[in-house]
């Protein structure tokens, strides 16, 4: 599928999807909490979530950054975005600003000192332009965690692979010409696996950014 068109549906995907996303935000919690143990976030630091969806990592990454931090959030559903805001007006939380656009072309002022992306970075429809943009906006010495899925990589379970593949296509818009750990791989300074689940179904990926990548 080509990236406009992949785009376009996502887009359509998850706008149907941000009224009904509950259940998702309370299965995968325990993940993502551990996924943002990894930031190793500290009062002030700046933090980019990336594909942030209604915003379900808002509470714990702004409760990280405190009062004197910030986090920015990007996503290209319109009715994500929309939730996302909602549940930061609810909160009256102002150091967190919500902002729709595609990963791969978003430009915020300034460097971020970590990113998170859990669970958006397979369903895009070019998961390498997202990882080097994110890069780019990392500030030397930054810190990029990404908690997703792929497919299932040794053992028998491989036979349920394609069955996997078409589910994950029609519900999340994924796209299997993603390989984000690869991507990651090939754009980070320094990447390491370091949590699976469900035979590496699952999978978080912490990436630095070297510190003296700026000079
Ligand atoms: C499965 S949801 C993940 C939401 C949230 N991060 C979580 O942990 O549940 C995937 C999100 O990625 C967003 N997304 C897909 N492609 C994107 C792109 N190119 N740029 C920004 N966001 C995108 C979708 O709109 C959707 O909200």
């Amino acid at each position: 599928m080509a990236t406009d068109e992949h785009l376009a549906r996502s887009r359509a995907v998850w706008d149907r999807k941000s009224d009904r996303y509950g259940m998702s935000e309370r299965d995968f919690e325990p993940i993502r909490e551990t996924a943002m143990d990894y930031l190793e976030l500290g009062a002030g630091d700046r933090v980019l979530d990336v594909g942030c969806g209604p915003g379900v990592n808002f509470e714990r990454l702004r409760s990280d950054v405190g009062e004197s931090g910030s986090v920015v959030a990007v996503d290209y559903s319109p009715e994500m975005v929309a939730n996302a805001r909602e549940r930061v007006d609810r909160h009256g939380w102002e150091n967190v600003e919500v902002l729709c656009a595609d990963a791969t072309e978003v430009d915020p002022d300034g460097e971020f000192d970590a990113a998170m992306a859990s669970l958006s970075m397979a369903v895009m429809p070019d998961a390498r332009r997202a990882v080097e943009n994110v890069y780019r906006l990392l500030a030397p010495g930054g810190t990029f965690v990404v908690f997703d899925l792929r497919r299932v990589q040794t053992g028998p379970a491989r036979v349920f692979n394609p069955l996997l593949w078409r589910f994950l296509r029609w519900y999340a818009n994924w796209n299997p010409e993603n390989d984000v750990l690869e991507a990651l791989r090939t754009v980070s300074d320094e990447t390491d696996v370091v949590e699976t689940y469900a035979a590496g179904v699952g999978y978080t990926v912490r990436c630095r950014k070297r510190p003296d990548s700026g000079e």
